[in-house]
């Protein structure tokens, strides 16, 4: 199971320390939530500001983006050095088209599901995906209660991963994600946790990664 905490949660004055703690702390990923102020009701930080967290720590950085015309995302997080980029299916239209775009680069690709979003969404393109995000809260905002009926949803996106012959797809879970809950996650076919306030909540973060760690 990969650790990703969300920056969405750390203190914004000290950014470079909150991402050093973490590191420390055993975290496998650093989750950035990039938004449009449109997608999603809230604005938060984009490319420029990733490029000069990169050369605080080594751990790869996983973009999410909560953004419409994601695809003007891409460029910029590339030279910012992103090792993973996410958008939501229902914020664009040329899936494939944007997932080439993204591995071309070099860049895992994802596609990000709100919780109300069916499984079809992303179903066609499963088998050229290097990762869903399953999201188990309304996206653009920390600090929100899982909803649970995602979990069956990461229940039959494994099932449905190895149908179309890709058994290797990692699923991601994003929102609400805590040490009650990540045990049944990882049941369910859980690959990589998101954990915001779970992590930049608590003053110990390497013992707040290490309860998430199942
Ligand atoms: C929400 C973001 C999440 C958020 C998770 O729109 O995509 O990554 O930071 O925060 P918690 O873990 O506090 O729910
Ligand atoms: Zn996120």
């Amino acid at each position: 199971m990969k650790i990703a905490p969300s920056l969405l949660s750390a203190d914004f004055a000290h950014l470079a320390e909150e991402v050093q703690d973490i590191s420390r702390g055993g975290a496998d990923l650093l989750h950035l939530d990039v938004m449009d102020g449109h997608f999603v009701p809230n604005l938060t930080f984009g490319a420029p500001v990733i490029q000069v967290l990169r050369s605080t720590t080594e751990i790869p950085f996983d973009a999410h983006l909560m953004t419409y015309h994601p695809e003007a995302y891409f460029g910029p997080l590339e030279k910012a050095g992103v090792a993973m980029i996410s958008f939501h299916a229902e914020a664009a239209v040329h899936h494939d088209r944007l997932i080439h775009d993204i591995r071309e680069r070099g860049i895992q690709a994802g596609l990000a599901l709100n919780p109300g979003s069916p499984l079809s969404l992303v179903e066609e393109v499963l088998p050229i995906l290097d990762f869903v995000l399953i999201m188990s809260v309304n996206p653009g905002f920390g600090g929100q209660k899982f909803i649970s009926y995602t979990l069956d949803k990461i229940r039959r996106l494994r099932r449905l991963a190895e149908e179309k012959g890709n058994p290797a797809l990692q699923i991601e879970v994003d929102g609400g994600v805590t040490s009650d809950n990540a045990g049944a996650l990882a049941a369910a076919g859980a690959d990589i946790l998101v954990a915001g306030s779970a992590v930049f909540g608590k003053k110990d973060r390497a013992a707040a990664i290490a309860a998430l760690r199942c």
